[in-house]
């Protein structure tokens, strides 16, 4: 978050109001979002971008109704991957015309909510499912905006488990074979179908620009036959999203306005090689633009040193709220941030009250030697795919996300209540 400082106490202030008072109010854990952060970082991508081009916000790092209000006001766009993420935004006041609707494996019944609703594209992800929409849009009587999205083949220097554009994963259509050719030739025949560009999404928390230099290659590529076969210069392609941002200050992010002209310009040269007009581009950050305006605040809640090793340090949430770390071996940083200490700082892992050994928020940082219970840290950089990836394991409530924005903080996704889960057990 940007907004962050220590007030005269040592107490962490974040949107003008000091952490302490967060915790008491909403408790912990909880996410605390800063709202001028989000808007400026969505602004940020939508001026670098300009006119010529659309973002569309990632949902799946984190979607709420208050999110979805922010980005409309900043005018950005939106991905969703769900028929609930889809009924979430246009609940939520966003028009249709300006959602895209992703995955790999949407049910009929979240493709005829997304054909009625009129949403602006629909990105096909398999051959069943270009004969699919072909055909729902056609029995409602409507043509649909479509992109095909392909795997171009690269191999994004990122964690196995958030790279797509290698061949052998469940994303895509791959270019190699001339699949994605064929996908294409089979999209253009249907009437249900206007296909109006080729999507390529490589991966997440990537710092390379090359990866994103030979996808726009291979897709301008793909422009370049379809005009030579069919004689049609589609008019758009999307980038997709996956810009990684600072976990810990070894992470060296870029701006949005150097990759907004960096992929422009790689675009706009392949083009002009291949002797085509410009595409309109899109691209859909999520991690960049939510990732860094939210921290984690936890309580301290026991402390075991362990001679010769590092100390465990527990909080009261974990992989329930954070799986990253787990999954991925996401790299975070801590900080205590209800005082301030002058004692030595020690080797400590922060880790959740689940029952596993793997419940690790953060593997290896440093806190104050006098740090004790009750004390509340903080990790940053938790906005993207941790309230979203979020679960229910050991029956923990999942944590609230509280928006502070000039000097006030509201609840926008409350925390989940005893209550709220029995309901569910109706055995
Ligand atoms: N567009 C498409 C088609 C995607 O699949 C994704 C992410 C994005 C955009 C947004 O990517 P971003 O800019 O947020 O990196 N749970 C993982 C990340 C999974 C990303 C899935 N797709 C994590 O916590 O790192």
């Amino acid at each position: 978050a940007q907004t962050v400082s220590r007030d005269g106490d040592g107490v962490v202030t974040v949107g003008g109001i000091p952490v302490t008072r967060l915790a008491e109010e909403y408790g912990t854990p909880a996410y605390v979002l800063d709202e001028a952060d989000f808007r400026a970082r969505a602004r940020a991508w939508r001026g670098a971008f300009g006119t010529d081009a659309d973002v569309f916000y990632a949902g799946k790092a984190f979607l709420s109704r208050a999110v979805v209000r922010w980005l409309h006001d900043e005018g950005l766009n939106l991905d969703v991957c769900s028929g609930t993420e889809l009924v979430t935004a246009l609940s939520a006041g966003m028009p249709a015309d300006r959602i895209a609707f992703h995955g790999n494996n949407k049910s009929v019944a979240e493709i005829e909510r997304a054909v009625e609703a009129g949403v602006g594209r629909i990105v096909l992800d398999s051959f069943q499912e270009i004969v699919r929409v072909a055909h729902i849009a056609q029995s409602l009587g409507k043509r649909q905006r479509v992109q095909i999205r392909i795997t171009v083949g690269v191999e994004a220097h990122t964690h196995e488990f958030i790279a797509t554009a290698h061949e052998d994963q469940k994303f895509g259509i791959p270019l190699a074979g001339g699949q994605a050719a064929e996908a294409v030739r089979r999209a253009l025949q249907l009437d249900g179908l206007e296909l109006i560009g080729i999507h390529s999404h490589i991966g997440s928390q990537i710092f390379d620009m090359s990866g994103f230099e030979v996808a726009a290659h291979r897709v301008v590529g793909l422009l370049r036959d379809i005009r030579d076969e069919h004689g049609v210069e589609l008019p758009e392609i999307d980038l997709g999203g996956g810009l990684g941002i600072a976990y810990t200050s070894a992470d060296d992010p870029r701006e949005p306005h150097e990759i907004a002209k960096a992929l422009t310009e790689i675009v706009t040269r392949e083009c002009e090689s291949a002797r085509l007009r410009t595409p309109r581009i899109s691209v859909e950050p999520g991690r960049a633009i939510v990732g860094p305006t939210a921290f984690t605040l936890y309580e301290v809640g026991t402390i075991k040193p362990l001679d010769g090793l590092r100390t465990y340090v527990s909080v009261d949430g974990g992989m329930s709220d954070n799986i990253r770390t787990a999954l991925y071996d996401a790299e975070y940083s801590v900080a205590l941030v209800s005082r301030t200490s002058d004692a030595e700082p020690m080797l400590v892992r922060v880790v959740g009250k689940h029952c596993e050994s793997g419940d690790i928020v953060v593997k290896d940082a440093f806190l104050p030697a006098d740090l004790a219970p009750g004390d509340l840290i903080a990790v940053p950089a938790t906005g993207a795919y941790c309230r979203s990836m979020a679960s229910n394991y050991n029956h923990a409530l999942r944590p609230p996300v509280v928006a502070v924005h000039e000097g006030k903080a509201r609840v926008i996704v409350r925390r989940e209540t005893e209550d709220d889960l029995l309901r569910l057990d109706v055995g």
